[in-house]
C-alpha cells in the first residue's frame, strides 16, 4: 500500500468514527514527531500493539480485500502466564460493503465480533481439521448468548447491535453486506498478537508492504519501532 492511501484511510476513518460518536484515545493522533519525543512511560502502547492497523492483506486492492482496525486495549502473551495478567483486548473495525477479510482462525484468541452500527456484517464459518484445513462438520456458535448451529461454509448476518462469539480454531471470513452501508464493528477478545496468532487458510500478507510516497499522518503500530526511542 502507498503511505498516501493509508493516510487517506486514516482521515476518512476518523471522520466516520466521529460521525458515529466513537472517539479514539489520545495516542491515535500523536504525530510521528511527537512519537520521537515520547519517553518510557509510553512503553505499554508499543508492547501491547495498540493503535492503527490498516491492511490490504497484500491484495493491492484495499476496497476489495482489506480491513481497518484500531486496537484500543490489549495485553501481551506474557500476561496469559500470570494469574493477574491483562488477558483481554478491544478493537474497533470498519468494514465496507463487499470488502472481504480472508478466511482465518486464531490459535489462542477467542473473540466477540459486534455490529456497532451502520450496515450489516456477513460472516462465513467452518470448523478446522487437525491439519488446519476446512472441516465439513456443523459449526456451533453463540449468537448473543443463543446457541446456534450452522452448516459448514454457511453465513450469519449481524445487524446493528448483534454479535457472535468466535472460538479458537473456528475459521471465519467476513464482509459488509452489499447495499447496506459501511459497518462499525467492535471486537472484544482475549489477548491479541497478530504476529503469531493468526492462521490464514490461503497465504496472505497480514501487514502491508508500504511504499513511502509521503510522510505518515499518524503511525501504524508497526511503525513505532522506527520512531519511538524507548522500546
Ligand atoms: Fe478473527
Amino acid at each position: 500500500m502507498k503511505r498516501s492511501e493509508i493516510n487517506t484511510i486514516m482521515r476518512e476513518s476518523l471522520a466516520f468514527l466521529r460521525a458515529r460518536q466513537f472517539l479514539l484515545p489520545p495516542f491515535a493522533t500523536w504525530t510521528p514527531e511527537e512519537w520521537r519525543k515520547k519517553g518510557p512511560e509510553c512503553r505499554d502502547i508499543v508492547a501491547q500493539q495498540l493503535g492503527w492497523d490498516i491492511t490490504d492483506f497484500g491484495s493491492g486492492a484495499f476496497d476489495k480485500v482489506g480491513l481497518f482496525l484500531f486496537t484500543i486495549r490489549n495485553g501481551t502473551f506474557e500476561d496469559l502466564k500470570r494469574t493477574d495478567g491483562k488477558i483481554y483486548a478491544e478493537k474497533i473495525l470498519i468494514v465496507q460493503p463487499n470488502q472481504v477479510t480472508p478466511t482465518h482462525f486464531h490459535h489462542q484468541k477467542m473473540e466477540d465480533i459486534i455490529n456497532r452500527g451502520g450496515g450489516e456484517l456477513v460472516i462465513q464459518f467452518w470448523n478446522s481439521t487437525p491439519d488446519e484445513r476446512l472441516a465439513d462438520t456443523d459449526v456451533v456458535l453463540s449468537v448473543d448468548g443463543v446457541r446456534t448451529v450452522i452448516k459448514a461454509g454457511t453465513t450469519i448476518t449481524l445487524k446493528p447491535g448483534e454479535s457472535v462469539c468466535i472460538r479458537q480454531k473456528q475459521y471465519h471470513k467476513f464482509w459488509g453486506a452489499a447495499g447496506k452501508g459501511t459497518v462499525l464493528v467492535g471486537e472484544v477478545s482475549r489477548v491479541n498478537d497478530d504476529h503469531v496468532d493468526n492462521r490464514f487458510l490461503d497465504p496472505v500478507g497480514r501487514f502491508p508492504d508500504i511504499e513511502e510516497d509521503e510522510p505518515p499522518l499518524y503511525l501504524l503500530y508497526n511503525d513505532y519501532r522506527r520512531y519511538y526511542r524507548n522500546m
